[in-house]
């Protein structure tokens, strides 16, 4: 199995990205290591299997942007994977920007991709909303950028949100047709990428409205557990969490009607690896009052060593410049034969 993901830079990272992306990638990158170690037991080589993990910064420029602010965010994501337990030793950690096979790749495909099949991307026309005339030829361009980033590791599974499923099927239309038109059926360039779509991952909602979405660009601090949080502040937040009167529920169904209540539950769950009845099984008929320091002291225990680590990393420029450096090197090694290939196939002289 070969991984590859990548994830748009963002800054002020708060228990929702942890939550969505980065625990997804964690445990994928846990599982190639055990399929890693059952494979040298079998007798077999223990390499095969293999993570890459890229900050989509490429991506992020097809949007209107603030340089500074984008190098930060780039910068903060690194902080945050390597400090929730992505292990640059184990997995290849780097950026787009780094690793020039990736935007040579994505012209190579542009000769394969349909304007019709582009046409039809529903995060273009959501993105380029009213605006289409005036929306950026990257942003249209965008998903044959994506489908580059796996084509080009010959990657087998890319774990995605279910809003990025199509860019991926676009990823297969595009290696096929490929394949199809410049190579040989017993000799493809390209491997056919398998979506994986991770279990739903709970929607994390803010603390001060159990109705929106947590978010970094809330004004109120108090909406949202920050990576940055200290241990006191996390206690803090969640003590002051909005939620109604009545004591927790025994079953799910009593949840219904109150969003505060269950956003709670669902993080509590989201930490445990229960799901939402387990929950109710051990606090149903509880009072606020006893839930909520137990959720804290489930944060503070989880969390907070990591929003430390997050927070001791970001401040040190030069470790984080190493592990892309490092990661970026061995991508464009792995990328090499894969570029060269590409090229030959479609006929292009390169000494
Ligand atoms: N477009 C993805 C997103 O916004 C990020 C991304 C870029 C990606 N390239 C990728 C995800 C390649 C998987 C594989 O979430």
């Amino acid at each position: 199995m070969r991984v590859v993901s990548g994830i748009q830079p963002t800054g002020n990272l708060h228990l929702g990205n942890y939550l969505g992306a980065i625990r997804n990638w964690v445990r994928m990158q846990d599982e190639m290591e055990d399929a890693n170690r059952a494979q040298a037991a079998a007798g077999g080589s223990a390499q095969g299997n293999q993570c890459l993990f890229f900050l989509a910064d490429l991506h992020a420029i097809s949007m209107p942007h603030v340089p500074a602010e984008l190098r930060a965010a780039t910068l903060e994501m690194v902080a945050a994977l390597v400090a929730c337990g992505i292990d640059p030793d184990r997995s290849v950690l780097f950026n787009q920007a780094q690793v020039p096979a990736h935007s040579e790749l994505q012209w190579l495909l542009s000769g394969t991709a349909r304007m019709g099949w582009l046409s039809r991307m529903t995060q273009f026309k959501d993105k380029s909303g009213k605006n289409r005339e005036g929306a950026s030829i990257a942003l249209f361009t965008y998903p044959v950028l994506q489908a580059a980033d796996v084509l080009l590791y010959q990657a087998t599974h890319v774990p995605v949100g279910e809003d990025q499923k199509q860019h991926l099927e676009l990823a297969r239309d595009i290696a096929q047709k490929f394949n199809n038109d410049f190579a040989s059926d017993e000799d493809p360039v390209f491997t056919l990428p398998e979506p994986y779509i991770p279990p739903e991952a709970a929607r994390i909602m803010s603390l001060r409205d159990g109705t929106a979405k947590m978010s970094k660009s809330d004004p109120s601090d108090m909406s949202r557990i920050n990576l940055s949080d200290d241990a006191d502040t996390m206690m803090k937040k969640v003590k002051k969490a909005k939620t109604d009167p009545e004591p927790l529920p025994s079953e799910a169904a009593g949840l219904e009607g109150r969003p505060e209540a269950k956003n709670l539950v669902a993080i509590y769950a989201a930490f445990t690896g229960q799901d939402i009845e387990g929950v109710l099984g051990e606090f149903g008929g509880a009072g606020f009052g006893t839930f909520k320091p137990a959720l804290g002291e489930l944060l503070v225990e989880t969390l907070a060593p990591m929003a430390a680590r997050f927070n001791e990393l970001k401040a040190d420029r030069e470790s984080l410049d190493a592990i892309l450096a490092r990661g970026a090197a061995r991508a464009r090694e792995i990328a090499g034969p894969t570029l060269s290939r590409a090229y030959q196939a479609l006929g292009l002289i390169r000494g």
